[in-house]
């Protein structure tokens, strides 16, 4: 999907240099490193502390897409041509698609003392349809041009908590073709199939087939 916002200058392609650095708005700096141990460690991110960044960002939209624009435009309005951002999150079926957005802080929005992973199980008792997928969407600014890129991992969500890798919902989420959790699995399979690593693999298809001609 693409749109355009406006350039902070339109005569600006020279910022169109190989490897130029790229802005991730995350102030996590583990999925920085998890996305360049997939996609390579020549693209050169910068994370919002690199930055200085220490404003917090409202993420108040109602998709994926939303979000992850809101995040990408706050820190490119901030003057930084070339940013990239990433959101994402379990949906269950049987729950209307939830937590989706909100996947972050489902526990505290119900003000209950279980975590994420416990209500999550505790809302799923009684329902026989366990289908679930995690969703990433990337989006990527430069000099205007906003482009997103998509992953989505379907599987089902496991009747309690197992393995103690990863992060998040992990530990009660089965990827189609396995009996075990993501968590039990370990990170290869993650790194290998993830929704993560299909919205980032697709981002940098996207970047080499637009700087192909630079290097
Ligand atoms: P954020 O996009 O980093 O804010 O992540 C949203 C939330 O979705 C996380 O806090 C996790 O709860 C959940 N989530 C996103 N991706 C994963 C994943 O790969 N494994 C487990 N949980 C995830």
């Amino acid at each position: 999907m693409r749109q355009s916002i406006q350039k902070h200058n339109p005569q600006a392609e020279f910022y169109l240099m190989p490897y130029p650095p790229i802005i991730f708005a995350t102030g996590n700096s583990h999925k920085v490193q998890e996305v360049k141990n997939l996609i390579g460690e020549e693209y050169h991110f910068k994370t919002l502390n690199e930055i200085n960044w220490s404003t917090e960002i409202i993420e108040d939209g109602t998709s994926f897409h939303q979000n992850a624009l809101i995040k990408a435009k706050t820190i490119y309005d901030a003057g930084n041509p070339i940013v990239v951002s990433e959101d994402s999150g379990i949906v269950v079926k049987a729950l209307d698609e939830s937590p989706g957005i909100f996947s972050a802080r489902w526990a505290d929005m119900h003000e209950t003392s279980l975590d994420n992973n416990g209500l999550l199980l505790e809302q799923m008792q009684g329902k026989t349809d366990r289908s679930a997928h995690f969703v990433a969407v990337v989006c990527l600014i430069i000099n205007g041009e906003v482009t997103f890129f998509e992953g989505r991992w379907e599987g089902r969500l496991a009747t309690q908590v197992d393995g103690t890798t990863g992060f998040g919902y992990d530990p009660i989420f089965i990827p189609n073709g396995y009996d075990k959790s993501t968590a039990s699995l370990g990170q290869s399979i993650k790194q290998k199939e993830s929704h993560r690593t299909q919205a980032f693999l697709k981002f940098k298809t996207y970047w080499e087939s637009k700087f192909q001609n630079l290097k």
